[in-house]
């Protein structure tokens, strides 16, 4: 039995954030803490996709800043660079060289079928490049480098999935298996945390609109101010109805998130009480829960030295998991051995 247990490999899970913008209490909500939570029953691969965030234009001195950023943001949430490998997706080179073999085995058609695509390319019509076009492909290669088990991932990146099981099944087929063909991981507890503003769309970190957003980085002031100046719902109630009351729910789900209390805890503490006095809650319990991340996140951006050796390490550890998978594929192909 023992002998058993030892024997069965832990899952991998690989998944990512891009650096596109800064970390917001979407990203904890519904991504950075449940990765922690996952850290320990499986082989986690969590980076930073700054090779994705080129298909818009970038400020290049943003980039930077911001994709280091990430990184230190994800182990201010918790998660720890001991367990799970951290890294940059630039910082492994695999990840271009995958994606480009896995170009010549996509259609035109699977890709301009995505629905992302479409979006994004009516939003940034002057400048429709082929990098956006490929985007899924890349991150098939993220996935598949590491012959991840499990992805977890929002709705909006399912498509995406869809087509990273449709290749690795492909290329199994046309050569040998070669792939793990991997899983979208929809964590027990997620969170869909929307909008302040426009609580009917989604909390996005490249929102023009700033109030609509709660960085990880926001000072306890900022994030009173917005949370204040929220949309509530026209009414008096403080109970969860999506439907009827995006913006209270909007808000009860980031009480939930901040001190892990249940709807239904919130709404009878809340009961009887004003909207007012529940916006003012809801910022404390807000503030709770970002001041210590963004207290260790400061102090890791004032450690560069600290940083730069934890990414080295993670881009290391990332770079032989995913060298392994890329020589097979190379082989298979018909590239010939890189002379040694
Ligand atoms: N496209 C993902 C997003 O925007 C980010 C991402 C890039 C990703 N590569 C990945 C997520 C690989 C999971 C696995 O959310």
């Amino acid at each position: 039995m023992v002998q058993e247990q030892k024997n069965e490999r832990k899952k991998t899970i690989l998944s990512g954030i891009q650096s596109s913008g800064d970390i917001t209490v979407g990203h904890y909500a519904g991504a950075i803490r449940n990765w922690a939570a996952l850290q320990h029953q499986y082989e986690c691969f969590f980076m930073t996709a700054d090779l994705h965030a080129l298909t818009v234009r970038q400020e290049p001195v943003a980039l930077r800043k911001r994709t280091l950023d990430v990184i230190a943001m994800y182990i201010a949430c918790g998660i720890d660079p001991e367990s799970s490998v951290l890294f940059v997706q630039s910082h492994v080179s695999a990840h271009a060289e995958l994606a480009w073999i896995l170009n010549c085995f996509t259609g035109v058609g699977e890709c301009s079928r995505m629905t992302q695509f479409k979006e994004k390319s009516q939003q940034h019509n002057e400048n429709v490049n082929v990098g956006l076009f490929a985007y899924p492909i890349l991150m098939a290669a993220d996935i598949l480098l590491y012959q991840a088990d499990l992805v977890p991932v929002g709705d909006d990146q399912k498509q995406h999935i869809e087509l990273t099981r449709n290749l690795a099944e492909r290329f199994n087929f046309h050569y040998s298996p070669t792939f793990t063909v991997p899983e979208p991981f929809i964590p027990p507890v997620g969170a869909r945390i929307m909008s302040l503003q426009e609580p009917t769309k989604k909390m996005s970190k490249s929102d023009e609109n700033q109030k609509n957003v709660i960085f990880l980085s926001d000072s306890d002031d900022v994030i009173a101010g917005k949370i204040r100046r929220a949309v509530t719902d026209s009414g008096t109630e403080i109970s969860y109805s999506v439907e009827k009351r995006p913006g209270i729910s909007n808000l009860i789900t980031l009480y939930g998130v901040a001190t892990g209390m249940s709807f239904a805890a919130i709404e009878e503490a809340f009961s009887g009480k004003t909207y007012s006095e529940f916006k003012s809650g809801t910022a404390d319990a807000v503030i709770n829960l970002i001041a210590p991340i963004r207290g260790r996140f400061t102090q890791l951006r004032s450690e560069p030295g600290e940083l730069e050796s934890l990414m080295k390490t993670g881009a290391e550890a990332a770079a032989a998991r995913a060298r392994r998978t890329l020589s097979k594929v190379y082989k298979k192909v018909g590239l010939t051995e890189r002379p040694r």
